[in-house]
Order: C-alpha cells, then structure tokens, then sequence
C-alpha cells in the first residue's frame, strides 16, 4: 500500500478528493464507493469546492453499507446520510447513487441483488473506506470471511456504541446491517482507506502492518494490488 501522512483531515481530504476529480475527468461514469461516518466528511467536503467544472451527470456510486429495518427517511439512514452529504451537494444523479436496501421486505435477497447491481456496472473504481475502531471495514466485523459477499451482519455492542452519537439513545442503534462483504471490497480496482485520529491508531496499524487475520477485516487490504492509505499523524502513531 501507498501510505500518505497528512498534517490533519481536510488535508486528506484535498487529497483524495483530488483523486476522484481527476478519475471522473478521465472516466465521466466512474463507480464510486461511498463511505458513510464521520472519516469522509473532510473528502466530500473537498470535492464539493473541486467539482464545479465537472461534469458528474453520470458518476454511478454505490455505499458500502446500511441499517436493516431503519426507515429509509431516518435522517441517520445512510441512503439520508449519502443523500445529504454527498448526492445533493456534489450534484450527482440520486438515480445512479445505490445503498443497500435494508427494509425488512426482500432482504433475504437484497444483498445478492446488490452484488449483482455493483456487477452490471462493471464494479467499482474507487472505493473509499474508513475503518472502526475494532478493525472493521464495511461492517465487516471481526470474523468476517474474506471471500464475503454483501450480506446481513450483526453490529457488535462496540460498534453500536461508536454510532450512538447519530442517535438519540444507544437503544436506536440497529442491531442489524447490510454491508459490502470484504470479497466486494476487494473487487473495487482501487481501495483508499482513510483513518484520522488517536482512536483509530491501533486498528489502522494492524490493516497495514498486522498479520492478514479475519479477526482484523481491515487486514485484507494488505492483499489488494491497489491501495491508498490516508492518515493524520494521531492514525499513524503505531505504525512501525
Ligand atoms: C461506513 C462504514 C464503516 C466506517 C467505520 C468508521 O460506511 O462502512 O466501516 O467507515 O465505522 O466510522 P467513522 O468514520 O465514523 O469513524
């Protein structure tokens, strides 16, 4: 992987959003994978004073997870979240924009449906990712098999604490989720995995430096031909 240590998030955030400006210039219907939490703020914040003279009209996204069960309208939806923070500010085609979909109704099938959508589009170009706190990517939880495809997860009691801040009480946190499974990842050509501050130190070490183990998903990157890491300075403080 190409590690970038960058002196504080918008920094990142220029970065890689200077990245995605120049893959639409060069392919006008690029596919992008869209990460939801507080980690790309900064690059959709970037890309909305970049893209003006771009033309997005046909840039296809796909977000690497949702909430199971959770109204599609919740503000905290990540089809609401990829909706306010990166379709409606950057102007892309809500129509070309797909998160999985969690209602309770057809999710038996929804992640295969998925998987097959990503695949007619001749999948992903860039996928953005951030990571958790216990080395997850997607939702993609400790355990999780590399080879996984988008499925239903269970958030684990650490991750259901981390989202609490989006919800009134932990209580409203999902217990459920469907998410890109680390084997849709690892189709994406192109993977940049950004982690800002001290909280993210440990998990972002063990993605780049730590044994390749299911017990830390972040870890399959190390496998990926094609990777980009993007972290401030507090992120990288266990890196060797
Ligand atoms: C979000 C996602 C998660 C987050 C991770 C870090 O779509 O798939 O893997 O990237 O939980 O969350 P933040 O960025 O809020 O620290």
């Amino acid at each position: 992987a190409e590690i970038i240590i960058v002196p504080d998030e918008a920094a990142g955030g220029a970065l890689v959003a200077d990245e995605i400006v120049r893959l639409i210039t060069a392919t006008p219907d690029a596919v992008l994978g869209l990460a939801t939490g507080s980690t790309p703020v900064p690059v959709y914040a970037a890309l909305r004073e970049r893209i003006g003279g771009v033309d997005v009209s046909r840039v296809r996204g796909f977000a690497l997870d949702e909430y199971v069960g959770i109204d599609p309208a919740h503000p905290e939806s990540y089809r609401s979240v990829i909706t306010r923070e990166v379709v409606e500010p950057l102007g892309l085609d809500p129509a070309l924009i797909r998160t999985p979909n969690g209602a309770l109704e057809g999710i038996a099938h929804a992640g295969d449906d998925y998987e097959a959508a990503i695949t007619a589009a001749g999948g992903i170009d860039l996928q953005i990712l951030g990571i958790g706190t216990d080395g997850h990517i997607g939702f993609n939880e400790p355990g999780s098999s590399f080879a996984s495809l988008t499925r239903v997860k269970t958030l684990t009691q650490q991750t259901r604490e981390d989202n609490a801040r989006f919800f009134d009480s932990i209580d409203d946190v999902p217990l459920h989720c469907i998410t890109q499974g680390l084997g849709t990842i690892m189709r994406a050509r192109h993977l940049v995995l950004l982690a800002f501050g001290e909280g993210k130190a440990e998990a972002l070490a063990g993605a780049v430096e730590g044994p390749v183990s299911a017990s830390l998903p972040g870890s399959a990157i190390q496998l990926h031909p094609h990777v980009t890491v993007v972290v401030d300075e507090p992120g990288a403080a266990r890196l060797a």
